[in-house]
């Protein structure tokens, strides 16, 4: 186990999909960097609280918040309760996310809809409901998006899921100009193919060995290769960043 410092003691993080895949690996890994985590989770309260057994396990604090990022009226409330019971935030993560696949000319409504309100609408409803503490963090407010390599690239059976991850590359840029003067930094981080739950449901094996093709890496990603990304962008080294994509990807887009 690698020697790693206490640079974000003192700080309250919320993770948006905290209970799960690559949300549970940045819960952990920013509670063993000295964080209080707030695990935040849409249905599965059973995997929230194993994730807080996993945070104070790696020495940390942990809080549960169950809401659905969709919901605006829901996302105020917990931040909120977040500023009343924690005292103040930090450090965003919007990592809550689904992927609903499908090709364009037969992808319905309704899913549209889903993806684009979890995937997008719920990071910007988070940034809306934290951007007043996160301005007024004691040391610079940082906000860190997760979106997707697909949303650099766009690829075919994923429409929704493709524009919502653009649209956040959108969302993290425009955040990070508007919240720059008073110091808050706002980045996002593009996955490749990592193992979790989402890759699991939706990558049948033939299509798993034709995507390792494309990854010069030769390998697919773990959770925890994200998470340390993400701790790199919450801490005091990255203070100087704002408004980057950081590709975690394996070398599948460059
Ligand atoms: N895995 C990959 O290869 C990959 C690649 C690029 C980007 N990403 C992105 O990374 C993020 C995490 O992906 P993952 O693979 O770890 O997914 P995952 O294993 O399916 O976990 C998804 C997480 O999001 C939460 N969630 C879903 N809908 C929500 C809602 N409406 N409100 C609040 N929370 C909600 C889930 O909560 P419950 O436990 O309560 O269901 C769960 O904690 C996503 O944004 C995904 O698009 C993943």
């Amino acid at each position: 186990m690698p020697i790693i410092d206490k640079a974000l003691a003192g700080k309250v993080a919320l993770v948006t999909g905290g209970s799960r895949g690559i949300g549970r690996a940045i819960c952990v890994a920013l509670a063993q960097r000295g964080a209080k985590v707030v695990i935040n989770y849409a249905s599965r309260e059973d995997a929230a609280r194993e994730c807080a057994a996993a945070v104070e396990a790696a020495g940390g604090q942990a809080a549960l918040s169950g809401f659905d990022v969709s919901n605006a009226a829901a996302v105020n409330d917990a931040v909120k309760a977040i500023g009343k019971d924690h005292g103040s935030l930090d450090i965003l993560v919007n990592n809550a996310g689904v992927a609903v696949n499908g090709m364009l000319m037969r992808f319905s409504d309704e899913n549209w809809k889903k993806v684009l309100d979890i995937n997008l609408n719920g990071a910007f409803h988070t940034i809306r409901a934290a951007a007043m503490m996160l301005l007024k963090a004691k040391t610079a407010g940082r906000i860190i998006n997760i979106t997707s390599v697909v949303g650099e690239t766009g690829n075919g059976g994923q429409i929704a899921y493709a524009a919502s991850k653009a649209g956040l590359i959108g969302l993290t840029l425009t955040t990070a100009k508007e919240l720059a003067s008073r110091g808050v930094t706002c980045n996002a981080i593009s996955p490749g193919f990592i193992e979790t739950d989402m890759t699991a449901e939706h990558l049948p094996e033939a299509a798993r060995a034709k995507l390792m093709e494309q990854i010069p890496l030769a390998r697919i990603g773990r959770s925890e290769e994200v998470a340390d990304a993400v701790a790199f962008l919450a801490g005091p080294e990255a203070s100087y960043i704002t408004g980057h994509v950081l590709r975690v990807n394996g070398g599948m887009l460059m």
